[in-house]
């Protein structure tokens, strides 16, 4: 079976998708994207994912292409098409093609929608996160918007990049006061020794992941204590559990940060806290009732 995307209002062989070399988002990254994660074929906190491309939208000045109900019906259409049990959504709008100038484009400029779909296997996902992942810590070198899921990601790519060169799943970004925004794709997490949850406040330093909110949510309902206040790397050193989240990685632990075991005090083994690995369990229990 070959993989479908849409484009445009057509639904195209994914290999034979494309977009015009004028695109905006080609030349000047001028377009805004959500990633919704898809569990048992259902897509996890839509709303939430529909919202914050709302207001990406309107932070860029940019008009999308479609309404919220053919939005969403595209989607629908993308998971069927591609029988995607497990996976995510990708959807990206542009400004458009038009005649390379940094000012938008004429009024009327019809704006890009492409939107594809992508099957995961979950046991990998699982089996991933009962090992948990390492991490390493890197300047925040991005612009003073990243709660603007813009497809301007090129210190994002270069960050992911270095931590897989050090044998490292994510990259934690850290700001010039030397506090933990979030990681290249993920948001960041420490369980403290007292075990209270601890993550950067929703500001406009960070990306407002959706995955996060629901945590957020998860853990109040569940009385574990939530401080929404940055913490450094050193704090992080001495939490008793790491973790991300993100639409495709879930709640995934982070056994080490710049090679050092969080929570642990030999090195031979560092594992996954029962808070991070609990947190995980509930989120695909509120992805199953979501179903
Ligand atoms: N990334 N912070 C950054 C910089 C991200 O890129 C992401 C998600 C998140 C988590 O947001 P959410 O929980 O809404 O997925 C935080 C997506 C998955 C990506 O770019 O692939």
């Amino acid at each position: 079976m070959s993989r479908v995307a849409y484009v445009n209002g057509r639904y195209v062989r994914h290999a034979e998708a494309g977009v015009s070399i004028d695109d905006r988002a080609f030349l000047f990254s001028d377009g805004i994207y959500e990633v919704i994660e898809i569990y048992q074929g259902a897509l996890i906190d839509e709303r939430g994912h529909l919202d914050r491309l709302a207001r990406s939208a309107g932070e860029l000045r940019l008009t999308p292409p479609l309404g919220e109900a053919a939005l969403r019906f595209v989607m629908r259409e993308l998971v069927a098409r591609n029988r995607v049990q497990f996976g995510h959504v990708y959807l990206q709008i542009t400004r458009g093609a038009a005649r390379r100038e940094h000012t938008f484009p004429p009024a009327g400029t019809p704006t890009t929608l492409v939107a594809f779909a992508r099957s995961h296997d979950p046991d990998a996902g699982e089996a991933k996160a009962r090992k948990g992942v390492n991490a390493i810590t890197l300047p925040d070198i991005r612009w003073k918007r990243p709660d603007i899921k813009t497809v301007s990601l090129l210190p994002n790519v270069l960050a992911k990049q270095q931590a897989k060169e050090a044998g490292a799943y994510e990259a934690w970004l850290v700001d010039a006061d030397g506090f933990v925004t979030e990681g290249a794709s993920s948001n960041a997490w420490i369980v403290d020794k007292t075990g209270a949850l601890r993550t950067h406040p929703a500001d406009s330093s960070i990306l407002l992941g959706i995955t996060r909110a629901r945590i957020l949510e998860i853990a109040r309902a569940k009385g574990i204590p939530v401080i929404e206040r940055a913490f450094t790397v050193a704090e992080t050193h001495e939490a008793a559990e790491a973790f991300i989240s993100g639409a495709t990685t879930l709640v995934m632990p982070i056994v080490r940060l710049d090679g050092r075991p969080i929570g642990q005090t030999s090195s031979d083994c560092a594992a996954p806290g029962p808070v991070s690995l609990g947190l995980r369990a509930c989120f695909h229990e509120f992805a199953v009732k979501s179903v």
